[in-house]
């Protein structure tokens, strides 16, 4: 019989209690682990420094199917089991076969439960959290190794192909013309690329009927809090996971009203784009252009930047002037800031795909 490098549910209730009455502490994880790198193995170092023994829960090779799609795992459960085994701060693996780890973290009462910083205390699944909280279990949540992530370098293996077609998402919150602009720019060859997919924090946003008119996939994120509030942690996690399971190489932001953060930003370092309506620095934030018409200016327009943490002060990419008219309002010069704002995004979404 070959050698298996999985435990049981049983053998670690075991350990467990003997740990116990040494005074020692098991700490618990869980994750696919399926192509280990850099992230995990200091990941799995912190986790282990928390107790004295460590266990990895993996998810069998049908839940990871579920949860990756139909490509992954890489590797069988037995194989992640034994690779996980080669690591010093491993010292059991155990397999559980359902999307949520609730039944593995029932059976193990771990004194110790960890998850990496793409979570929090609060966007942990509800069910695992419940449980975890019914059992007196220690919630620690690890910091991760930005950019590093199984799906960024499988992402990053497929990129090797220079035939490969350069993938976008889009995000807004509203009518979407910009969105429109883009893919009409698609349509018509003057700019290649594909949107994997659209997202917005507003359910019944029109941007959201203009991908389904395109069928692309149209995805809402329930934000957690109400317009002009901070996404939760929640939201900002399935942005993100919605967006690397896409494999995208750029991310739009066309209109979207929510201010985007980290850890979403460090997974596209230099790679989220926004479109504001004035000529920034100046007038950041709502109401630019009647802010503009207010302030007596005889000139505004649009400005493309990348993101960074602050309201639209990411370095500048881009930017056209349009004249404030005798009598413009607000509305009147927004409509042509949008004209000026269709031309430029499709063509800078071009050069920054070309990069
Ligand atoms: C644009 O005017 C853009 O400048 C601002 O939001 C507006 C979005 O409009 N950030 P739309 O949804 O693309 O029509």
């Amino acid at each position: 019989m070959s050698e298996t490098f999985l435990s049981t549910n049983a053998e670690i209730a075991v350990l467990r209690n003997e740990l116990e009455a040494q005074g020692k502490k098991l700490v618990l994880t869980n994750g696919v682990f399926d192509l280990l790198h850099v992230g995990h193995v200091r990941y799995l170092n912190e986790a282990k420094a928390l107790g004295d023994c460590l266990v990895v829960a993996i998810n069998g090779d049908e839940s990871v199917r579920e949860l990756k799609g139909p490509g992954r795992p890489v590797h069988t459960a037995e194989e992640r089991a034994e690779i996980l085994c080669g690591l010093e701060s491993v010292d059991r693996v155990v397999v559980f076969h359902e999307k949520r780890a609730s039944r593995v973290i029932e059976a193990v009462d771990p004194h110790i439960y960890t998850k990496g910083g793409d979570y929090t205390p609060d966007s942990l699944i509800d069910e695992e959290k419940q449980l975890l909280d019914r059992l007196g279990v220690e919630i620690r949540i690890l910091s991760l190794v930005p950019g590093k992530s199984t799906s960024a370098t499988l992402n990053q293996i497929s990129e090797e192909d220079p035939d490969r077609q350069k993938k976008i998402a889009i995000l807004g919150s509203g009518t979407g013309s910009n969105c429109l602009a883009i893919l009409e720019a698609i349509e018509s060859g003057k700019l290649e690329t594909e949107v994997a997919v659209i997202l917005s924090d507003v359910r019944d946003a029109g941007i959201l009927d203009i991908a389904r008119d395109h069928n692309i996939s149209a995805i809402h994120i329930d934000p957690g809090t109400e317009k002009g509030g901070q996404l939760t942690d929640a939201a900002i996690k399935e942005i993100m996971d919605r967006l690397i399971a896409s494999k995208v190489d750029l991310v739009v932001l066309a209109g979207f009203m929510r201010i985007v953060r980290e850890p979403l930003m460090s997974q596209f370092p230099g790679k989220i784009l926004n479109i504001h309506p004035s000529i920034l620095p100046k007038y950041p934030g709502l109401n630019a252009c009647r802010r503009a018409i207010e302030a007596g200016e005889n000139e505004s327009g649009c400005t493309i930047h990348l993101v960074d943490a602050g309201v639209d002060t990411g370095e500048i990419l881009r930017q056209e002037a349009v004249p404030i008219l005798e009598g413009d309002t607000p509305e009147a010069l927004q409509a042509r800031i949008q004209e000026q704002e269709h031309l430029a995004y499709p063509e800078e979404i071009a050069e920054q795909l070309a990069k």
